[in-house]
């Protein structure tokens, strides 16, 4: 039981309201608000900038200091020692797999990465034009159709064959979203690769000829899915718990973490970048946007700078500016006009007293965003591969909150509209 306290002291209520006050394993303390309501007062946090909305293990952020740990791992060493699979391991299990259970894992993952073939009929459905999120966030929810198997969220063995399911079936379900925009014909998984270098296989290969995926690409592939694979309570990580937190089945749940990270102030902001890229068009524009973006009147934001909890730096996009370099190296598109645009706002903002002074940097999504577009990845597809990193952090923290008990979440507000009127007669 925690022995730290805060007192309260509200105007109209005679004694201070004590409250406890519990302490991480490092991080800030919280003050338990939960008592309030039966003093007939809520908290009011709009955008939660203080409020922790539950206990975890998983992930850990100081914005401040630019740290990432997975499971106590620092996202550094594990971009370069580890791969995606396994931080998938990670993110689920709480540790670190033997050669065993790296073994198991990766068996099960490779024997789920069909999809069902009346998936096929959905994708046919849709226009040719769709938006690939819009089609992601469709099928994944409609998995729950196919795998009954897997529903009852209250059997922790379902929980992780869902689990297992979902990581492995998403590049299939991703890749697919492209195929369908382009009119090529799926192509299945092909098990005997990697997670990544098949993900590639399925994005690029023809029935007619299969890709030659680059080791780099397919390197840097594995890198962006596992920067991405957690980041805590960010908004769709919030969005999946709130859903589970009403015993939704876990590809509903999956369905709302795809629509949330859908928006470009999280998720859609890689491919918000590039859209800038081409809408600044040439580098002698680039000081009116820089201009622009520091107008209080004026609505344009530099997409992919700046960031709600890294005020320093992203340590994610330190990873990712090296692979940046490297990829942009090996594919000899240095000279590429709208990669030395982006090099050159780099370097433009980093100086700039305003960006400075707001500490606003480079994120990560500034450096995937140009990583993807050199590999060859439609820039509608980027917050498809975001989602596909980032499914084993939704459901790490889905499983992580069904595993203990738990309420519905059901925020209260603060309410301004009308009191109490009668219906004109
Ligand atoms: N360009 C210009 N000005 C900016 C930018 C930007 N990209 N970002 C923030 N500001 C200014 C903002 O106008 C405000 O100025 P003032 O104090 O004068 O009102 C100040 O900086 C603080 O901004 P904020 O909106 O209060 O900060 P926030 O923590 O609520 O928002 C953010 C964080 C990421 C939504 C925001 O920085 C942004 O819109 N960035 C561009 C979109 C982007 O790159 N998003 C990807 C985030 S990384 C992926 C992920 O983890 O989801």
């Amino acid at each position: 039981m925690s022995e730290k306290k805060a007192q309260l002291r509200i105007d109209g209520i005679d004694d201070p309201i004590d409250l406890p006050v519990y302490e991480g394993t490092t991080g800030p303390d919280v003050v338990d608000v939960s008592s309030l309501v039966g003093h007939g007062v809520f908290t009011y946090d709009p955008g939660f900038m203080s409020t922790a909305a539950c206990d975890s293990d998983i992930t850990f952020i100081d914005g401040g200091k630019g740290i990432l740990l997975y499971r106590g791992y620092p996202i550094e060493q594990l971009a370069v020692k580890s791969n995606f699979l396994e931080v998938c391991y990670l993110l689920l299990h709480g540790e670190l797999p033997s050669a065993t259970e790296t073994k198991s894992f990766e068996n099960s993952i490779r024997y789920h990465t069909m999809v069902d073939e009346h998936i096929h009929q959905f994708f046919r459905g849709f226009p040719r034009n769709a938006h690939p999120m819009a089609m992601l966030c469709a099928v994944v929810g409609g998995l729950s159709a196919f795998y009954h198997d897997t529903l009852d969220i209250d059997d922790s063995e379902q929980r992780i064959s869902a689990a297992h399911r979902i990581i492995a079936k998403l590049p299939t379900l991703a890749a697919m979203c492209y195929k369908h925009g382009v009119g090529q014909p799926f192509m299945y998984p092909q098990n005997d690769m990697g997670f990544a270098e098949n993900f590639l296989h399925m994005m690029f290969g023809t029935p007619c000829e299969p890709p030659k995926v680059s080791p780099i690409a397919a390197k840097a592939m594995d890198t962006i899915f596992l920067l991405h694979a957690d980041h805590e309570q960010n908004a769709s990580t919030s969005t999946v718990r709130l859903a589970g937190s009403t015993g939704s089945n876990p590809y509903a749940c999956i369905a709302s973490g795809i629509a949330a990270l859908w928006g470009p102030a999280h998720g859609g902001a890689n491919e918000s970048v590039l859209k800038m890229l081409g809408e600044i068009g040439d580098e002698s524009r680039i000081d009116e946007f820089i201009l622009r973006a520091k107008d209080k009147d004026d609505p344009f934001r530099l997409m992919g700078f700046g960031h709600r909890v890294y005020k320093n730096f992203d340590p994610r996009a330190k990873v990712m500016r090296e692979i940046c370099d490297e990829v942009l190296d090996e594919l000899g598109a240095e000279d590429d006009p709208l990669f030395r645009m982006a090099r050159k706002l780099e370097k433009i903002a980093l100086e700039d007293e305003y960006f400075i002074e707001k500490k606003l940097y480079p994120n990560v999504d500034f450096y995937s965003g140009i990583v993807l577009k050199a590999i060859g990845i439609p820039t509608s597809m980027f917050t498809v591969i975001f989602a596909t990193g980032r499914v084993p952090g939704w459901i790490s923290h889905w499983n992580e909150m069904l595993s203990h008990p738990y309420r519905i979440g059901r925020p209260r507000q603060l309410y301004k509209g009308h009191t109490q009127r009668d219906y004109p007669a």
